[in-house]
């Protein structure tokens, strides 16, 4: 069987171009994770030589070429090696015939694993999903092809039709992570675990070899830059405070694309790069990875998924040992990303690290001491059409992350901004009762007082996330105490109130925050 969850890129998302698909004769059936950029040159060709097709995506033009050179007397596997060559862009493609009781899948820059038990063979995007079935995994490698039949499985190179070994590896990970235990979502349980995964991170920052290899890579580099996207780049941009707050180092924090535009022509083999993604399978931060190793950059990859192409490409990788986070807006692993760049800025400065042994313990208090003000504000979110989050320095990742993630489950607009630009635009939005959130840290307190002003002075609602502090108080119409901890660990500690608030309005609006729509875990495409 087939089964493609699609996560609608060209075609909308309707019946008509849900995959797989089949070719005219329907003998030949299909699908494709990925991006076939010829495709509507492909489309003309193959309409001029008498084939229909049906659906705006992609996927079914696959199906149609293989057929193609099925019908002109090809074997599969010969077809499929001339489908390659005739797809120009990175995809994982599966097929199979009406004839042979075999599965046929190719992989080009997009992920594809396999994995044989004793009467099955199973290949699909990622780990997590067949891990259920099996924890022996095999990883394909780019312009491999794989034909799969019950209990076996046989690799080929694409180009040449060689037949190659490859060998499957254990992996550790166990699916526990992907049981609710006891709570309602995926989310609440993974915002749950924080204080145990951050301990586990630490211990395998304080004993794994890979570390030493990494912090080096860091420590001789030229210029640094940290990439990722989404939530890994706000991780990115926290670790550029930490990297100049404690080692007094420049580390420049992209988005992928950006880093090929703004800095792409500058690199040199005497630049780091740390690609960040939970995932490691995300298409536009391998994009950027594939740039920089041409350019001949040092390439760290920081990633939690174990046999991703990030950890297969990366020069040297360390995970973020969170285990596997199922539920699509990203918390956990955040928190640990955020961590694992805290411990990188105090070995850059050769500074000790055993102040981050206070964490999982900071992490679970706060957890336990800002829940109830949480639901409070939750519950007034349900009446908001938008918020602004607001932070100064070191929290701006903070403010950006937080709205990130109550802009991705609840889909109400909320934007996250450093707080003195505030009053540079958007602070025209404020009247009566506006809601505006301020994320305040320890060492930020009065001039955050001043931006507070702004809104306060305009009758706007004030949420505050920060420590205890009387001055503070008097402004907020809403107050989440942090724990009392110190500057550099405040920002960390925020961001649980932040998941927590979003985590609850999406509850309140009876939304499913563990998949909000349209968005995926993993993002395959350009
Ligand atoms: C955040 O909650 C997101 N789901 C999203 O922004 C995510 O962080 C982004 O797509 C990057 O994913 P990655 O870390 O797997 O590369």
């Amino acid at each position: 069987g087939i089964i493609q969850l699609r996560w609608a890129t060209f075609g909308a998302p309707a019946q008509v171009n849900a995959q797989p698909f089949m070719d005219c004769k329907q003998e030949i059936v299909g699908a494709e994770n990925g991006n076939i950029v010829n495709s509507i040159q492909l489309q003309e060709i193959l309409e001029n030589e008498g084939h229909t097709i049906q659906s705006t995506n992609d996927g079914e033009i696959c199906v149609h070429v293989v057929a193609k050179h099925m019908r002109a007397g090809k074997t599969m596997l010969e077809s499929i090696q001339l489908a390659y060559k005739e797809l120009k862009g990175d995809y994982a493609l599966i097929f199979f015939n009406k004839v042979e009781n075999k599965i046929y899948a190719i992989k080009k820059g997009s992920g594809l694993v396999v994995a044989v038990t004793e009467n099955e063979a199973y290949c699909s995007s990622d780990i997590p999903s067949i891990l259920p079935l099996t924890n022996e995994i095999i990883s394909m490698q780019d312009g491999d092809i794989v034909v799969l039949e019950p209990g076996k499985a046989e690799f080929y190179r694409a180009d040449t039709g060689e037949k190659v070994e490859r060998k499957a590896k254990v992996h550790k990970e166990t699916m526990e992570s992907a049981q609710k235990g006891g709570y309602d979502h995926f989310m609440l349980k993974e915002i749950h675990e924080q204080s145990d995964r951050a301990r586990d991170l630490i211990d395998l920052l304080n004993e794994s070899k890979f570390v030493e290899p990494f912090v080096s890579a860091l420590k001789s580099a030229r210029e640094i830059y940290f990439v990722g996207c989404g939530t890994s780049y706000h991780a990115c941009q926290l670790g550029s405070y930490y990297f100049n707050k404690i080692a007094n180092k420049r580390a420049i924090p992209s988005l992928p694309q950006q880093f090929i535009e703004e800095f792409g022509n500058s690199l040199t083999s005497e630049d780091a790069v740390v690609f960040v993604s939970q995932s490691g399978e995300t298409k536009d931060v391998l994009n950027a990875l594939n740039y920089a190793k041409e350019k001949g950059c040092k390439i760290l990859g920081m990633l939690n998924v174990l046999g991703s192409t990030l950890m297969n490409i990366s020069d040297v990788y360390l995970p973020i040992a969170c285990g596997y986070e199922i539920s699509v807006p990203a918390t956990k692993t955040f928190l640990n990303q955020a961590i694992m760049f805290l411990y990188m800025a105090f070995r850059q400065a050769d500074k000790d690290t055993s102040e981050l042994a206070e964490l999982p313990g900071l992490i679970q208090k706060t957890i336990d001491e800002t829940d109830e003000s949480c639901k409070e504000i939750a519950e007034h979110i349900k009446g908001w059409k938008e918020l602004y989050y607001l932070g100064y320095g070191i929290t701006h990742p903070i403010a950006k992350e937080g709205a990130l993630k109550l802009k991705e489950i609840t889909y109400m607009h909320c934007e996250g901004i450093f707080s003195s630009e505030f009053k540079h635009g958007p602070l025209s939005a404020v009247e009566k009762d506006y809601p505006v959130a301020f994320i305040t840290a320890p060492e930020n307190v009065d001039i955050m007082i001043s931006h507070i002003n702004e809104v306060a002075c305009r009758h706007g609602k004030v949420l505050l996330i920060a420590e205890d502090n009387e001055v503070l108080q008097k402004y907020a119409t809403s107050f989440v105490k942090v724990p009392k901890t110190n500057q550099i660990l405040f920002p960390l500690l925020a961001t649980i109130p932040a998941q927590l608030i979003s985590y609850y309005a999406s509850k309140n609006l009876d939304l499913d925050p563990d998949f909000p729509r349209n968005l995926s875990k993993t993002l395959t495409v350009d």
